[in-house]
């Protein structure tokens, strides 16, 4: 295949001297593997303005954290109102309002009206820590189940539930033991080669059964694992890392059903898609499915560190099911910090009244015109996605969907380095997702203005490459 010229973006003298300080002690630096070389000074909203002063329109919104956008001044003047008061006290071992308000907030706007219990961590990884013990706990089976393309975080319970890149295993093991993975409803990419919806050849309890969770039903609980020995199912309603995968409308409402059958707990990683980022409060709840435990993280306090376990309280509590784990079982010395707490209020009430109506808005103008786009060009396969979550996949061949290769520039860059790093010379940052898609993921404040020019951008940049291809 022919090769595409590329060349990375141009540094400055003084952007230069600070990736260089910062390799020399960060872990990773030297192999960190985006195409942005970022400086960042400062950023306002969906602008990120860098240290030699050029302002660019974010798309990645720090990986879907900042959804209120950059330095939203509500949350800056609820940050500073309560530093002057609290900084930290340790909100595992005592009590104070802003944890209490976060918690009230978080139990009113996730799905199910049963009793519920949060628990503070700081990462998103920790909510998943959290939710394996949980459902351990609970259960005392030692099986889980999880998917294939999945991204769950760096922890080992993290490592261990992700199927999304080797490298994020490769020379970690042992992992936690007993854990399942099985196919996502990719569905254009289906690994049994059906075709939705005429996969859908069975129903459980009446729910339509799309074959990879007959695949489950059928296969993994009658030939491998009882199914009275698994606690956890644990899921993303909208693949993030693994590509930006949306699963068919019936996939969420029969994982349900399979779990009430067997008295699994079914956990809903909605850490990436949840809280206003699809247009709704959570991706969920775009098929009315309730979980008996919503992880959240990332969004909910605009950019401080925070996770939210959020459980059925017969779960979560001792004093209302005696399987539940106990006090002592869990615990944080920084979760549910008094300042971010208060950020967290903040930042939900914004995305309520300001944020959720324009999500669902932006988010279907801009899927629309990537819709129209990919008529015209060759090498976007599929467009996906809910709200502001929107996966472009790119394809070396629309018909066969055949991948690019690893390399398709003469200095070795992939695909979505070469078109993120394209978007960033123009004034765009946009992240990839998964093997070869595209994700948008811009703060939630976004215009339409905003979405015309990101889209113009994309399509030019897309132009480019394709004309290479030739
Ligand atoms: C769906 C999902 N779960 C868990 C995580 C891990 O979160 P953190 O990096 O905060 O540990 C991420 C991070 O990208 C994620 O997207």
């Amino acid at each position: 295949m022919k090769k595409i010229k590329y060349t990375s973006p141009e540094l400055s003298e003084k952007a230069q001297k600070i990736i260089t300080a910062d390799k020399k002690v960060l872990f990773g630096a030297s192999t960190r593997t985006r195409e942005i070389p970022l400086v960042v000074d400062y950023a306002q909203g969906a602008r990120v303005t860098d240290i030699d002063g050029k302002t660019y329109l974010d798309f990645g919104a720090g990986f879907g954290v900042v959804n209120t956008g950059h330095c939203h001044p509500d949350v800056i003047k609820a940050v500073y109102e309560q530093i002057e008061r609290l900084i930290h006290i340790s909100g595992s071992d005592f009590y104070y309002d802003s944890q209490i308000a976060l918690a009230e907030k978080l139990i009113a706007i996730t799905p199910g009206s049963f009793p519920k219990k949060v628990y503070f961590g700081n990462s998103g990884a920790e909510a998943v820590e959290a939710t394996l013990k949980i459902a351990r706990h609970f259960t005392r089976r030692p099986r889980m189940i999880s998917f294939i393309g999945a991204f769950h975080g760096r922890t080992f319970a993290g490592m261990t539930m992700s199927g999304s890149k080797k490298i994020q295993r490769a020379h970690f093991s042992s992992l936690i033991p007993e854990v399942y993975h099985i196919p996502f409803p990719y569905c254009y990419r289906c690994i049994f080669n059906e075709t939705y919806p005429h996969c859908i050849k069975k129903d459980i309890d009446s729910i339509p059964l799309i074959h990879c969770l007959s695949y489950l039903t059928d296969v993994i609980f009658e030939r491998l694992i009882d199914p009275d020995d698994v606690s956890l199912i644990l899921v993303e309603p909208i693949q993030g890392e693994g590509g930006y995968i949306t699963p068919p409308k019936e996939f969420l409402p029969a994982l349900r059903k399979i779990a009430d059958k067997f008295d699994i707990v079914l956990a809903f990683d909605e850490i990436q898609c949840g809280l206003g980022r699809t247009g709704k409060w959570f991706a969920c709840d775009h098929v009315s499915t309730t979980p008996d435990i919503i992880l959240l993280a990332k969004a909910i306090a605009s950019g401080f560190p925070i996770s939210a376990t959020v459980g059925k309280a017969e779960l979560m509590d001792q004093e209302v099911d005696a399987r539940a784990w106990r006090p002592g079982s869990h615990g944080s010395t920084f979760g549910g910090n008094p300042v971010i707490c208060a950020a967290g209020v903040v930042s939900l009430r914004i995305i309520e009244k300001e944020l959720m109506k324009n999500t669902a808005e932006v988010g279907s103008f801009i899927k629309q015109r990537l819709i129209e786009m990919m008529k015209k060009h060759t090498i976007i396969g599929e467009v996906r996605g809910l709200g502001l979550m929107i996966g472009i996949e790119l394809v070396r061949d629309k018909k066969t969907k055949e991948y690019f290769p690893n390399e398709i520039t003469e200095n070795g860059k992939n695909i979505k380095e070469v078109i993120t790093g394209e978007c960033f010379k123009r004034g765009l940052i946009i992240y990839g997702a998964g093997i070869s898609s595209l994700r948008i993921l811009p703060p939630l404040v976004i215009t339409k203005d905003d979405a015309e020019q990101a889209l113009k951008i994309i399509d030019e940049v897309i132009t480019y490459v394709e004309r290479q291809l030739l």
